[in-house]
């Protein structure tokens, strides 16, 4: 993959341009060389000759001042970052306009375009932009953020900017070799629902943040991922098929699995279902009420018995004997690996956030010691890139 050395850092009007100053610097501390281009709403909020001298390049604003400026800028630039990014820039770009130096060069470049977003939550919420925000992730325009927290407008919520430091870090990963580039990886994460009647159901206590994290990991090293969910409280940025019951897991699982890679079943699969599933609310009376149960379809079974597998990694989550059951997991289920964690302790695993791991595999095996579930998913996707390419 081509290094990137030369950043057009793109600023529009928004009160996070005061940052820029910073991330000029960062960046070129970094050794990159950074040309700034700046909306003229941008400087309102900073000036040109401020961000030329952190640069020590030109800063470049009007469209007319040098003849084919867009066209030789857009050439230069080996990654374009725009930061802060504006609502109102972002449909722009989502609509391919061109009635500014800045956009007239997104719509001239071959580089790879970063949007940094910056705005108020209920206009990063809004519907407009969130479907703006996806067309342009499906052009391969990357989003570093928002990150969520306290806004210059008073108000709280996603839509903050992220920090100097941390958007230079995700244009570093731009240009680190990605392990899982070219490969779709398939998760399952969260619990299930099963119906009783149209009131109550039987779920557990899983809150999806590990498969989540795992979806992120995979997704930050390149991979396509197709993330399947139980219902959770949690959103993200990968595509996510909602599902409530392990039948609607397994169905969705399925149609899923031609095209995949990698299959990591996180899900908290309920293992029994009620027989029957009521139409109508039960009522209560004085007497015990018996629930029968049958059990559910083993979903991560059923995907690595199929006659062409995809790399298939399982979870267990065990509150006794962790090696044993989870090595008689690994080979009856027929799995590549699994990661093993030790439930029911205070501050770990369900409902956490915190966990440690151990993973097996078919001669070996590595203990991942208690840390966040982002670190961990991190260091999982490693073992499992490691295993996947060994195999
Ligand atoms: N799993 C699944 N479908 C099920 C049950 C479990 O795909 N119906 C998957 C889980 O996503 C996990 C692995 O199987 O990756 C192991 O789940 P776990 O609950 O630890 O084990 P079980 O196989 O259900 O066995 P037990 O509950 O007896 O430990």
């Amino acid at each position: 993959m081509k290094t990137l050395s030369n950043i057009l850092l793109g600023i529009t009007g928004s009160i996070a341009a005061y940052k820029t100053a910073d991330l000029v610097r960062t960046l070129t501390k970094q050794g990159f060389t950074v040309r700034v281009v700046m909306t003229d709403a941008a400087t309102k909020f900073i000036t040109p000759l401020t961000l030329q001298t952190l640069s020590n390049q030109p800063v470049y604003v009007d469209l007319f001042e040098t003849e084919m400026e867009h066209i030789n800028l857009a050439r230069w630039a080996d990654a374009i970052l725009i930061a802060p990014a504006t609502a109102d820039f972002i449909t722009k770009l989502t609509y391919g306009h061109a009635d500014d130096l800045l956009s007239t060069i997104c719509l001239a470049t071959t580089a790879p375009i970063a949007i940094a977003p910056a705005m108020n939550q209920q206009m990063w919420n809004a519907t407009i932009t969130q479907e703006n925000c996806q067309k342009l992730q499906q052009r391969n325009i990357k989003f570093f953020g928002p990150a969520t927290g306290s806004q210059a407008c008073g108000e709280i919520g996603a839509g903050r900017m992220l920090e100097p430091l941390e958007l230079v870090q995700c244009l570093q990963n731009l240009t680190v070799k990605q392990p899982l580039q070219g490969k779709q990886v398939l998760i399952t994460a969260g619990p299930t629902r099963e119906d009783i009647d149209p009131v109550r159901f039987l779920s557990n206590r899983s809150s999806g943040r590990m498969g989540y994290a795992v979806a992120d990991a995979a997704a930050a090293k390149g991979a396509s991922v197709t993330l399947i969910s139980g219902p959770t409280a949690l959103t993200s940025e990968i595509p996510t098929i909602p599902v409530n019951s392990a039948k609607d897991m397994l169905e969705t699982v399925m149609a899923n699995i031609p095209n995949t890679d990698i299959f990591i079943s996180v899900a908290a699969v309920a293992d029994y279902r009620p027989v029957q599933q009521i139409d109508h609310k039960i009522k209560k009376n004085s007497e015990l009420l018996q629930l029968d149960l049958e059990p559910t379809e083993d979903i991560l079974a059923t995907v690595a018995n199929q006659p062409n597998p995809p790399f298939t990694v399982g979870f267990a989550a065990e509150t006794n004997d962790l090696d044993s059951y989870a090595r008689n997991k690994l080979k009856t289920k027929k799995l590549d690996m699994i990661a093993a964690n030790q439930v029911g302790i205070e501050g770990l695993g369900f409902d956490s956030k915190d966990n440690m791991l151990k993973i097996f595999w078919d001669d070996g095996d590595i203990e991942l010691p208690r840390c966040s579930k982002i670190e961990l998913a991190d260091k999982l996707l490693d073992v499992i890139i490691q295993r996947f390419f060994h195999d």
